[in-house]
């Protein structure tokens, strides 16, 4: 369904999450070549490095014309520096800039003080009002419920924001103290949507189905979703999730050919955006969520995590097909007991996404 996201239209509401370590070039390239997504967003990039054009920094915005829309999200305490930074982004043509507020109330928690919270609030505030006054295009924030079940502020954080003019906000429902364990919160998310007037509420967390992007949207009442994990681990969500919710139908599920053709395209996009020996090895851990749904893969699994060449990829699948034929029954079919559990059915993408060391206090 399409979507107003401030001045900028989207043909779809159905967005890619920020994944440090997954959302690069490459990976939003092949969800928007397979398509169904609205918005897809960065890696988080730190605002000072950005300014200062770090390289990494630098590498995390690489974009081309075909990755657009384009969400760019920042994190950053020094209102200066996140509102040059948005102009910054701005000027390079980026759709929109989606702020990190990671848990909203971390001081009210260390302090034990009911005063802080608000100021905490006032504060983000502030850096949403100086982020919006800088630049045009729209201003988004990505919070989760609050720091533990005692303190969901997410809605009270939610209400200052809208006042200071941000586009939407993305909710993980989740509390900081959960981490990524247990479930979402769908009632959570939907008191987030009930407190605000006109600002749109994106939910987020543990989409990996349609049928629970149905769930998000029907529970909640947001206007749009952002898929994380689900997405890395079946980049045909989007399209899945569009087809269900327009026919209530369930789209058949790639075939085999068709996930090797994809993951292909795939490696040459890692190899044309980080060369060669760098795309290879980061590819390794891509290929090991797309055998997930290949059925057998353990000679797979072996050779694809000594990856290091372009030609490498095609002698692996070569060797795999080979020993992959004993599976197989006259019309190349899998034989039933081998045949892979489906994407989003039954495997827990929450364990096959690994969350990396890095500053995940955040998210
Ligand atoms: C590996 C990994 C990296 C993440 N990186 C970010 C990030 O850079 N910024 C952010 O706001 N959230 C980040 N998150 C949180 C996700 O955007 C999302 O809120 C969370 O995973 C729940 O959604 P999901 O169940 O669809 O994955 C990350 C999560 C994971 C697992």
């Amino acid at each position: 369904m399409a979507f107003a996201l401030g001045q900028l239209s989207l043909d779809s509401n159905l967005f890619l999450s920020p994944l440090a370590g997954y959302t690069n070039l490459p990976f939003r390239l092949i969800i928007r070549e397979i398509g169904g997504v609205g918005l897809c967003t960065t890696d988080l990039v730190n605002a000072r490095s950005l300014l200062e054009k770090n390289r990494k920094a630098l590498q995390l915005i690489q974009t081309r014309p075909q990755d657009r829309p384009l969400a760019v999200q920042l994190y950053g305490s020094v209102p200066e520096e996140m509102r040059d930074a948005a102009a910054l982004l701005e000027s390079l043509g980026v759709s929109s800039v989606d702020i990190n507020m990671g848990c909203p109330v971390r001081k009210i928690c260390r302090n034990g003080g009911g005063s802080s919270m608000m100021a905490d609030h006032a504060k983000a505030a502030r850096l949403v009002g100086t982020m919006v006054a800088a630049v045009k295009i729209p201003i988004t924030a990505k919070m989760r419920l609050g720091w533990d079940n005692k303190n969901l502020t997410a809605p009270d954080l939610a209400r200052a924001l809208e006042d200071a003019g941000v586009a939407a906000v993305a909710i993980h429902g989740r509390t900081r103290q959960q981490g990524f364990s247990g479930s979402v919160n769908l009632a959570g998310i939907r008191a987030v949507v009930q407190a605000l007037n006109r600002t749109p509420v994106i939910g987020n967390g543990d989409i990996t189905t349609p049928q629970a992007a149905k769930m998000m949207f029907d529970q909640t009442g947001c206007a749009a979703i952002s898929i994380g994990r689900g997405a890395f681990y079946n980049p045909w969500i989007f399209r899945h999730v569009a087809h269900f919710l327009s026919t209530g139908e369930l789209p058949p599920e790639p075939g085999f050919e068709e996930r090797i053709v994809v993951m292909k395209r795939h490696l040459d996009l890692m190899v044309e955006v980080f060369g060669e020996a760098r795309g290879c090895r980061m590819f390794r851990k891509v290929a090991l969520q797309y055998s997930r749904t290949l059925g057998p893969a353990k000679e797979f699994h072996k050779l694809v995590v000594r990856l290091s060449t372009r030609a490498g990829f095609d002698d692996i699948l070569a060797v795999y097909r080979t020993w992959r034929a004993q599976f197989l029954d006259e019309n190349q079919h899998l034989f039933p007991q081998y045949e892979p559990r489906q994407p989003g059915m039954t495997v827990e993408p929450a364990a096959a996404v690994k969350v990396p060391a890095g500053p995940n206090e955040l998210w």
